[in-house]
């Protein structure tokens, strides 16, 4: 694929946590891409976004991908609709970055794959581990041998209940199995899931999970998660990950 010098016109769908809190500001700091337009169904999260940076907003997803400017678009909305706004970005020969996970089922994902192929435009999934300095650092100290071999991996995870509850109440799509694939332990598991298999430049082969799941009284409806997995990947090297949104001020109901 040929890339000019041009700059990429971008177009961030979906203002919310991710979308408008983290992607929108991040292209002023890119100079290679260009924030051209925003996107989000809520009018005034839209409209609020497109004044603060100067930039078209739409409310229409469809009608937006018509825009010729527009070279390239960050999925950034609730994962169960991803396939759908991934698929017609695809169709309209836009590039896409997608947050993760990229859709709640393997074979979805795989689909999409497929279908950037066929059409020509890349599709990245937003595994942003990769690129977090400390990360860095750690594969770069790894490839030097400064640890010899990598024989085992732990990975842990916290995230204080009462600032989850804000990213995701209770009635968030993210709690919604059906929808997002899993609870938010499942969500916030993809990233270090790659970033161990990057890290050791191998993939996980065998996994086993066990959860305790505990609603906590003080936050409506929240139920507080301990995940563990146990992996082995095909160089043979072990690891434990673990997951946990508890908060030190909130009791176990
Ligand atoms: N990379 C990371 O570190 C990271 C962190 C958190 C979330 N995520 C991922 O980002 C995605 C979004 O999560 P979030 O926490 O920002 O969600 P969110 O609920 O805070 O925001 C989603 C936004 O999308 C909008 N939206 C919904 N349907 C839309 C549509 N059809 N067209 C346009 N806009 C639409 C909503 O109005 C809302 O503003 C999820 O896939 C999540 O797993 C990634």
């Amino acid at each position: 694929m040929v890339l000019s010098n041009k700059k990429i016109g971008v177009a961030v769908a979906g203002l919310g946590f991710v979308g408008g809190g983290t992607h929108v500001p991040a292209f002023k700091k890119i100079p290679g891409a260009k924030l051209v337009a925003v996107i989000d169904v809520e009018e005034e999260k839209a409209r609020k976004v497109s004044m603060k940076r100067n930039v078209n907003y739409y409310l229409d997803y469809k009608e937006a991908l018509k825009n010729s400017e527009i070279d390239a678009v960050v999925v950034a909305v609730p994962t169960p609709f991803h396939y759908e706004l991934v698929s017609e970005a695809i169709a309209s020969g836009k590039h896409v970055l997608c947050e993760m996970p990229l859709t709640p089922t393997v074979v979805e994902s795989e689909k999409l794959g497929e279908k950037a192929k066929k059409a020509g435009v890349l599709l990245m999934p937003d595994l942003n581990f990769r690129f977090t300095p400390n990360y860095v650092k750690a594969k770069e100290l790894i490839k030097q041998s400064a640890i010899g071999k990598p024989l085992a991996v732990t990975f842990s995870e916290f995230i204080p209940a009462k600032d989850l509850a804000v990213q995701w109440p209770s009635n968030s799509w993210a709690w919604n199995i059906e929808k997002s694939g899993g609870y938010p332990d499942f969500t916030l598991s993809v990233w270090s899931i790659d970033l161990v298999q990057w890290l050791l430049e191998s993939d996980i082969e065998d996994t086993q999970w066990i959860s305790n799941y505990s609603p906590l009284s003080g936050i409506d409806n929240f139920i507080g998660y301990n995940t563990i997995g146990l992996i082995r990947f095909s160089s043979g090297a072990v690891g434990v990950l673990h997951y946990c949104a508890y908060g030190c001020s909130w009791r176990r109901g």
